[in-house]
């Protein structure tokens, strides 16, 4: 008998958000390791598009030129991250970026292509650990599990030193209060407040809840 439907094992969808330096990229990095699935960096996304943008001399709050620019933006985010075939990983983690990157993504309709680009990701994988800022509240409100991590304000600027505590304070700021998907503690959201914990503990602690 044929069967149109196609079958595959899937995975978790793990939703982890947080504002900067709350231990996002080291929690779900450790945790797809524990896993052996796979995981994406959606900020990674984000400043990519920003550092396009910047690249091409449009400016970061002109939203229709930034939108054409995510639309046509060839992307690759993994443990390197790839626009238009240029390695960019280094370079999105720098002040420029870090200083744009809020207006791109409050714009409505790069966040459109992201969040389709995002899911797709997943489904192509069946799965896998995701972090970000909308992940368990936009991206995928139906998530297996949703972390919501939080550190102390002095804590996170600690972990950012080369961006500094004004700059990491003026991004959540601007990523709480935008009017789309603004940074906040998705329904149904465990929290874990990181700033005295060892990643280790974290991770064991998640991997219960599965
Ligand atoms: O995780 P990060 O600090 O590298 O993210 C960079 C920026 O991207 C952050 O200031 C807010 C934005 N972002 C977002 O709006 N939505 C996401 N899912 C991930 C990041």
């Amino acid at each position: 008998m044929t069967s149109l439907s196609v079958h595959r094992s899937t995975g978790p969808v793990i939703a982890i958000d947080g504002p900067a330096g709350s231990g996002k990229s080291t929690v779900s990095r450790e945790l797809s390791v524990r896993l052996g699935v796979e995981r994406l960096d959606t900020g990674a996304m984000y400043r990519a598009v920003a550092w396009a943008a910047l690249d091409q001399g449009v400016d970061p709050g002109d939203r229709p030129a930034v939108a054409a620019v995510a639309r046509t933006l060839a992307l690759s985010v993994g443990e390197r991250v790839q626009a238009d075939g240029v390695d960019i990983t280094l370079a999105i983690r720098g002040p420029e970026v870090s200083r744009a990157v809020s207006a791109v993504a409050a714009n409505p309709e790069v966040r459109t292509v992201m969040v389709e680009r995002q899911r797709q990701w997943v489904a192509e994988r069946g799965g896998g650990v995701v972090e970000g800022r909308d992940i368990g509240s936009v991206v995928f409100p139906d998530a297996d599990l949703k972390i919501f991590l939080t550190a102390s304000e002095e804590e996170r600027a600690r972990r950012r030193p080369e961006e500094g505590a004004v700059a990491v304070a003026r991004r959540d700021r601007l990523d709480s209060t935008r009017s789309v998907s603004p940074l906040g503690i998705a329904e149904g959201a465990r929290i874990i407040d990181t700033t005295d914990r060892s990643v280790a503990d974290i991770v064991e602690e998640v991997v219960t809840w599965l």
